[in-house]
């Protein structure tokens, strides 16, 4: 059962997590001090429950919490060995654990342990940061606050800031809490309620304050030129932009895009202060670790061409990465992690938005979403004050801490297909679908492109969230539907490496039924349409240099002649045709092109059940549910083919397992020999 002190804690974590205004995605954690029997001695023993490392504060559940002997936690101060070894105090921490522990402790597990309080709260509310990252924040707090909350100069999270933070409360006795310089606040209270009011009284007074004292335009005049495009413009530049921006920040390691234009940034980017205040950089430690120390500007008017912008964008990009290996060269020392990559993560465009970048879409998303902080900390300093984030000094000994280190080194290794962004046509059922699934458990973002919304997104959903999966509109017969949808896989996650062709349709006639109707439909669905998918993808996977895979799905009829299949059969080998010849002509971009030759998937087809199933089982005079087993018992292996084993067959080409095979056509029909390539 769990303890009450800890279920209060959750609660008011998961109120105080559910506004944005009051710390950002993960950021922040807050502790609670009680009471339980201990099982071995049967007597009271004194704990601490903090949110443990990793997290969300909306969203903390029990298994979240680290619990600790709080005497054990405080008798640490008597070992503490000074601020060049207080690193050392994180593994200390694994010794005051109570029973398993649960959670890992988080570097401010001391803040929270060490300051005399049964309830503490430490936050990252945008309207604190603003406080704390203004040149006079220390003045501000005192005018603010009148003695309430009292500042704390910036110092790296650990140990120490936990002694600093206790002590001055001590000091202060009518304290609530406290502005941490460069970083965010701590509150506490006597009791659950009490230190959730004064949490929230700090941040609703520095938001109040900020509102009545702020000057009209903190970040300067309009930029001529500078304004915000209109939406259609915007999407259409930010679409063009895209594929070459990824390239050139995946220069590193190969990274997923997330794109916004809110209002925010537009404004931001249209003041004259910008420029000055990009190249500041952002301050509160999670703002920066995933934003990097400084963003990328584009410094051309809204109006630039895309040409210009491009041409602009790789020379900016080339100056971030030296600029960047010039902050790490001057700011190493011996036993310093090596380099993380130069590339930058936050990329703004005027009139345009913002891109952020990261290992995942989510990842990215959240470096979007801190960026957009960062702008509201530096609208709310420049407001009052100047904004005066912390040194590049500070930033390096956060972002290459050793502890930081050890944390990314103990993640997951990452799955075959991270960071690669898949599109596969016709995916709501059958074997895209399986397609789409599979590429997806493999780490892919995919985008389920079918003729019917409701059915992709219904696909998408049941693959994942949005971060993994979406479904878009598309009759990849018609041109500008078709663009639209690789222009919607490019806005979603930045990019897009892997190109399945799967749509199609079966009409099972003889020549003399087949209408020129039927002939048409197929050919547009299947030939045309996958022309049109491959020519819009190869455009974005050329820009994006970054290679890729066309894949298409095409079928055993594409070189097996059988009776009442004229037009399927000659529009699957003209797919399989498109296949060699798209490989001869993208090799050189080092994209791979390759088929897959499925037979018999009568499972989950969509073909099958819409009446094709009836007419083949009617022609080998066998019952439709027997049809996937008839199909088998033709096969050399006796085996029913499945949209898994289509789908297994797409993956393995995608891996850097097949790197050096395009222009080839895997069966995947249990073995017919008929269908033998030669
Ligand atoms: N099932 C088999 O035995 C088999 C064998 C060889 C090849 N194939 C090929 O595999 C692919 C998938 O077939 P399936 O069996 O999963 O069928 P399915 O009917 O279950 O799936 C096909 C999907 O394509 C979509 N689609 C149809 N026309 C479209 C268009 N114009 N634009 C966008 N989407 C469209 C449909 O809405 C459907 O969701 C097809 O190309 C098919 O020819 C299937
Ligand atoms: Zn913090």
């Amino acid at each position: 059962m769990t303890n009450p002190t800890a279920l209060e804690l959750i609660a008011r974590s998961n109120r105080l997590g559910a506004d944005p205004k009051n710390t950002n995605y993960a950021g922040g954690n807050t502790s609670a001090k009680g009471t339980e029997i201990d099982p071995v001695t049967g007597e009271t023993v004194d704990l601490l429950w903090v949110k443990g490392s990793g997290g969300d504060l909306g969203t903390l559940t029990e298994p979240g919490l680290a619990v600790l002997r709080l005497d054990r936690m405080r008798a640490l101060a008597n070992v503490y060995p000074g601020l060049d070894r207080e690193d050392e105090m994180v593994a200390a921490l694994d010794y005051t654990l109570h029973g398993k522990g649960g959670a890992a402790p988080s570097i401010d597990t001391p803040m929270h342990g060490l300051v005399d309080a049964a309830h503490v709260d430490h936050l990252h509310p945008d309207a604190g940061i603003a406080i704390a990252t203004a040149a006079d924040g220390e003045a501000l707090t005192g005018t603010i606050f009148g003695g309430r909350v009292v500042w704390v100069p910036w110092r790296r999270p650990g140990f120490q800031l936990g002694l600093d933070i206790a002590a001055i409360k001590d000091a202060n006795p009518e304290a609530i809490g406290c502005i941490l310089g460069g970083h965010g606040i701590t509150a506490w209270g006597d009791t659950s309620e009490a230190c959730e009011a004064n949490s929230l009284w700090i941040i609703e007074t520095a938001t109040g304050y900020i509102a009545e004292h702020s000057t009209t335009e903190p970040f300067g005049a309009l930029l001529d030129g500078f304004g915000p495009l209109t939406e259609a413009e915007r999407q259409a530049k930010a679409v063009a932009l895209a594929p070459t921006l990824r390239g050139l920040v995946s220069t590193d390691s190969a990274k997923v895009g997330h794109f916004t234009d809110a209002p925010e940034v537009l404004d931001f980017l249209s003041r004259a202060e910008h420029p000055r205040l990009a190249a500041l950089g952002t301050s509160c430690p999670d703002h920066f670790l995933r934003t990097k120390v400084k963003p990328m500007l584009l410094d051309l008017p809204a109006g630039a061409s895309i040409e210009d912008s491009i041409a602009r964008l790789q020379e900016l990009h080339e100056a971030y990465r030296a600029d960047y290996q010039g902050y790490y060269d001057r700011n190493a020392v011996a036993g310093s992690p090596a380099i993380r990559g130069a590339d930058p993560l936050i990329v703004l465009i005027p009139g345009v938005g913002m891109f952020s970048y990261g290992a995942n879409k989510q990842t990215a998303r959240v470096a979007g979403e801190f960026y957009l902080n960062a702008v509201n900390v530096m609208r709310g300093a420049e407001g009052l004050s100047s904004y005066a984030p912390i040194d590049e000094a500070e930033k390096f000994k956060i972002e290459y801490w050793a502890l930081e280190e050890a944390k990314l080194q103990r993640m997951p290794t990452p799955k075959p297909l991270a960071t690669r962004v898949a599109l596969v046509t016709g995916a709501a059922s059958g074997i895209g679908k399986a397609i789409a699934t599979r590429l997806a458990a493999e780490g892919a973002c995919v985008v389920i492109a079918d003729l019917d919304l409701a059915k992709a997104q219904a696909a998408a959903a049941e693959i994942g969230n949005e971060d993994v999966a979406i479904g878009v509109q598309a009759n990849v017969t018609d041109e500008a539907q078709v663009q639209a949808s690789v222009d919607a896989a490019v806005l979603a996650f930045g990019g897009l490496d892997l190109v399945v062709n799967n749509a199609g349709l079966s009409l099972s006639k003889s020549l003399l039924e087949t209408t020129v109707a039927d002939w048409d439909l197929q050919h547009n669905v299947m030939a045309k349409g996958s022309f049109l998918v491959s020519r819009a993808a190869a455009r974005v996977l050329i820009d994006q240099k970054l290679g890729g895979d066309i894949i298409y799905i095409s079928s055993k009829n594409s070189v097996f002649a059988g009776p009442n299949n004229i037009a399927y059969s000659a529009t699957k080998a003209d797919q399989a045709h498109q296949v060699r010849l798209l490989a001869a002509e993208l090799g050189e971009y080092g994209v791979k092109v390759n088929g897959i030759n499925p037979d018999g998937v009568v499972r989950g087809s969509g073909i099958f059940a819409g009446g094709w199933g009836a007419k083949r089982a009617a022609v080998y005079g066998v019952k439709e549910d027997d049809l996937g087993k008839y199909y088998a018992q033709r096969t050399l292996l006796k085996r029913e083919v499945l949209p898994e084993n289509v789908a297994n067959a797409v993956f393995v080409l995608c891996t850097s397992d097949l790197s050096h095979t395009t222009g080839l056509h895997i069966p995947v029909d249990a073995g017919v020999a008929a269908a033998f390539l030669r």
